[in-house]
């Protein structure tokens, strides 16, 4: 096996192949490079991960340095098959087992007391351990070409918007890594909605595809983290992730929050306050209110008709205007009922709580 894997070595192979194409040969040397204890970029159908050997301390190091992200954050464990997740926690209660058969695989991460299998080094320090099963043809096959066990994190630098495009990954990683397999656009845009069952009552640290009623349509009452929705900074979420100024773009960004028509007007009047400042300025709107605007850098993020799309297009918008220069950005508020609770966590985060009233 090639030895020399430490960061600063070089570019990433960049291999594409799709769900329903597998490049066979790719992904066995995808399962080399995991196995030898390298890095390897996947997409998953949340967001692009990056992916290093769950069990081996030193991949996780790896991980973190190669994002920049504070060693105590943990990462999540992948598996490809439901058997390889009783090696890693203590239990398994009746709930989490009836949520894995409804949604595993998918967007769903779970939190158990870990067994002594899974390091230190890749919770963080901590005694419980966050499992996911990913629903992607690629994801799965690599998962299992490079031993069972997959620690990945959103394939992002520290802090910038997680990837949903190949193209973001190597743009934030590229130098730092042994591979990247382009599976194109992922689906959802979002990462996992999280629950925890480390402490007997399910409770979700971070929201996600999956909301709140889906959850509770089978296993019954399920609380939120207080945390996690909160613009109050004070109120500190569980999962230590959740805990940092995240998914930041690096123009100033601002949600408005009100009634449509006051929204509207409240964002006209901004703009225009800023681009007389010289400022180069970016909003976020929707299908229903593309023509209420007619200055700034307008982009068009999904319809409020089905807020998937407003999910699917958040990253990537937020990424385009850090390549354009935009200074602020002023964004509408989706307190959507699908999707709401997902899309508005990350927004608030990504605004660091800047929440104007209109
Ligand atoms: O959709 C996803 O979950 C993506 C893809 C790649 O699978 N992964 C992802 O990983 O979003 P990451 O590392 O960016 O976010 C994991 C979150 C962090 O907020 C972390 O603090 C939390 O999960 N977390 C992980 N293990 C935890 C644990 N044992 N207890 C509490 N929070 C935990
Ligand atoms: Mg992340």
């Amino acid at each position: 096996m090639e030895v020399n894997r430490s960061m600063q070595t070089g570019k990433a192979k960049i291999v594409r192949m799709t769900e329903d194409n597998l490049d066979m040969d790719a992904l066995r040397e995808a399962g080399r490079i995991l196995r030898s204890g390298g890095l390897v970029a996947f997409p998953t159908e949340t967001v692009y991960g990056l992916g290093g050997n769950a069990l081996d301390p030193e991949a996780s190091r790896k991980i973190y340095a190669a994002k920049g992200r504070p060693s105590d954050n943990p990462l999540i464990v992948h598996i490809a098959d439901l058997e390889h997740l009783f090696p890693l926690v203590r239990e398994f209660p009746e709930k989490a087992r009836r949520l894995a058969e409804r949604y595993w695989p998918g967007p769903l991460t779970m939190i158990f007391q870990k067994t002594d299998l899974v390091p230190y080094e890749t919770t963080g320090g901590l005694d419980t351990v966050a499992v996911r099963f990913p629903d992607n043809a690629i994801a799965r096959e690599m998962i299992r070409q490079g031993g069972g066990y997959v620690a990945a994190p959103s394939a992002n630098t520290s802090g910038r918007p997680s990837p949903t495009l190949a193209s973001h990954v190597e743009e934030d990683l590229g130098s730092r890594i042994d591979m990247i397999i382009d599976g194109g656009q992922v689906n959802i845009g979002l990462e996992s909605t999280i629950v925890d069952f480390s402490e007997g009552h399910p409770v979700i640290l971070r929201p996600g595809f999956l909301n709140q009623e889906m959850l509770e349509n089978v296993i019954g009452e399920v609380t939120v983290d207080p945390g996690i929705m909160s613009e109050n900074i004070h109120v500190r979420p569980k999962a230590p992730g959740m805990r940092y100024k995240h998914y930041a773009p690096k123009a100033d960004l601002a949600i408005v929050e009100g009634q449509p028509e006051a929204v509207f007007s409240k964002i006209r009047e901004l703009t225009e306050k800023r681009l007389s400042e010289g400022f180069r300025v970016g909003i976020i709107c929707t299908e229903e209110s593309r023509d209420r605007y007619t200055e700034g850098d307008i982009r068009c993020i999904g319809s409020r008709a089905d807020d998937r799309t407003i999910a699917h297009h958040l990253y990537e918008i937020l990424r385009d205007f850090d390549a354009d220069g935009v200074d602020y950005i002023y964004t509408e508020s989706f307190e959507t009922p699908r999707m709401g609770q997902a899309i508005m966590n990350r927004l608030i985060k990504a605004a660091g709580h800047e929440v104007i009233q209109a």
